[in-house]
């Protein structure tokens, strides 16, 4: 599934984040990257212990997970505390895969602890005017996607997908990024749910009856039931 969530930042959460990622110290951003990762990755990132990346990072991990439709599409197990980056002057991401089992923070001498990536999530805070290129390139079983998107906005796509970020060739590309582990591991059993849920969420509004509002209910949940791993 791809899918565009609006407005996970307010219009005042988005100005004070771009505050302080404008006055941040940015490192080079193969620092968190494998060999494979390392060739065609030429961008700067935060640095994974900045207290800024902790807090803004904090800060965007809460914001989506009370996101309805993040949630909804998502069904958020675990999430990778999220980065930020910054392309400009001809930075560029070309076509990799991102790494498929990640190793969540835990605290010095506590035993290691992983996550699997099922989906990704780049959350824009540029406007697209500020920059030209930064175009992020998705390729699954439908063909080739190109997401360009408003500053506050977030795209969600598989991580199994092969993907690039375009070279930025004007102005500063500036956004969030991070991985979800979902209950439910497979994602066509995740875009059945996330379409119930949908369903209901219309028909509710639609003032259908409760008796059958409340079957559909009762399958959506007895289904998750059955298909999240927990
Ligand atoms: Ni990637």
């Amino acid at each position: 599934m791809l899918l565009h969530v609006p407005d996970v930042l307010n219009a005042e959460q988005l100005a004070r984040f771009r505050r302080e990622l404008a006055a941040a110290d940015w490192v080079d951003g193969r620092e968190t990257v494998g060999s494979q990762g390392a060739q065609v990755k030429r961008n700067q990132q935060l640095a994974d212990g900045s207290p800024l990346r902790q807090r803004l990072g904090d800060e965007v991990s809460a914001l989506v997970r009370a996101n309805p439709v993040f949630f909804a599409a998502t069904l958020p197990a675990q999430i990778l505390p999220p980065r930020f980056n910054r392309y400009a002057g001809g930075g560029t991401y070309g076509f990799h895969v991102d790494g498929s089992v990640m190793a969540l923070p835990t605290p010095t001498g506590a035993p290691m602890q992983q996550m699997r990536s099922d989906i990704s999530c780049t959350l824009f805070l540029a406007e697209p005017e500020e920059y030209d290129g930064g175009e992020l390139i998705i390729h699954d079983t439908y063909g080739e996607h190109e997401v360009k998107l408003p500053a506050g906005d977030a795209i969600i796509y598989p991580s199994s997908s092969l993907h690039q970020v375009n070279p930025v060739t004007r102005g500063a590309r500036v956004a969030s990024f991070f991985w979800i582990q979902s209950l439910v591991r497979d994602p066509a059993q995740r875009q059945m749910l996330f379409d119930l849920d949908a369903s209901v969420q219309s028909l509710t509004a639609a003032g259908a009856d409760r008796a059958n509002l409340l079957r559909l209910t009762a399958i959506y949940h007895n289904l998750l039931r059955r298909w999240a791993d927990t």
